[in-house]
């Protein structure tokens, strides 16, 4: 049996967020990937200089053609530009019924650059949230959803992600790549169950663009090849810190750059016989 994973997001033409980590996390994890663009980027490893909208009539056009035809195993949600396309994506969400929602709340790109207008944060809270069965947001995206301040520590975001649920997310993943320290650990947040942490080694290097798409995309691929969703979780995890260990032996750029989504596929760099 093949996957069919779709990711809707924006695109980052530097090829280390948006849509195009997304294809190349799916693709890495043998999934088949696919796309729906809900805005373009003008953007390198340095930040974000500009976004343009796709029209939500169009995203909704994009969504109906796909789903029409195609058998959708896993969807990821990133970044969603306003609050029609927020709204378009719900009523796809509604109608299409795609099993595996993973919705990223992409609102502030790594490099500060603000990715979701205000507006759209009430709208994502209000219809996507019960229709995602994952949200993962990182820290201030947690404390924007809440309307309160980013946690801190583990403990803060342990009781937000709570708050989450309260706010009718089924599951969440609170990221914590924003916290610094000798580990990087994310919480998983479900109903009456204690906080599951997930941990993985901190990688030392500037090259963290696009570690929540494909953290986000990488669960969306591998949710269907696993029986259990902590397993998947953990694979996943452990896809990005491999990534993200090997992410130096790229040049791109001279910002934050992007992780090596194909690390496995690649010859090793002093490997010269190829
Ligand atoms: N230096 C690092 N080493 C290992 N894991 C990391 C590192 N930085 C982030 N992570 C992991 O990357 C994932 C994404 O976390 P983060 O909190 O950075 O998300 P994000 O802010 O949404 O990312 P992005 O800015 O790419 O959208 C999490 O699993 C986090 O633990
Ligand atoms: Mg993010």
């Amino acid at each position: 049996m093949t996957y069919n994973i779709l990711s809707i997001a924006g695109s980052d033409p530097s090829g280390g967020a948006g849509v195009q980590a997304d294809l190349k996390a799916f693709s890495a994890l043998r999934t088949y990937g696919m796309a729906v663009v809900t805005g373009l980027t003008a953007q390198s490893t340095t930040g974000v200089t500009g976004i343009h909208q796709v029209p939500a009539s169009f995203v909704a056009e994009q969504l109906d053609t796909l789903f029409t035809d195609v058998r959708v195993d896993a969807v990821k949600i990133g970044m969603l530009v306003n609050a029609d396309v927020v709204t378009a994506v719900a009523e796809a969400l509604e109608r299409f019924a795609p099993p595996r929602v993973v919705l990223d709340p992409v609102m502030i790109a790594k490099s500060g650059d603000r990715l979701l207008a205000q507006d759209a944060i009430d709208a994502v809270r209000e219809l996507l949230l019960p229709r995602v069965d994952l949200l993962t947001p990182n820290l201030p995206e947690t404390g924007e959803l809440l309307g309160e301040r980013p946690g801190q520590d583990l403990t803060t975001a342990a009781e937000q992600g709570q708050r989450l649920l309260q706010q009718g997310a089924k599951q969440v993943l609170v990221k914590g790549g924003h916290l610094g320290g000798q580990s990087s650990t994310d919480l998983w947040i479900r109903p009456n169950t204690e906080p599951i942490a997930l941990s993985a080694e901190r990688i030392s290097t500037k090259n963290t663009h696009g570690t929540g798409c494909t953290l986000s995309s990488a669960i969306a691929a591998l949710l269907p090849q696993h029986r259990d969703t902590y397993d998947a979780l953990h694979a996943a995890k452990d896809y990005l810190t491999e990534a993200l260990r090997h992410a130096d032996e790229l040049e791109v750029g001279h910002g934050k750059g992007p992780v090596h989504h194909f690390y496995a596929l690649w010859p090793r760099p002093e490997d010269d016989s190829i």
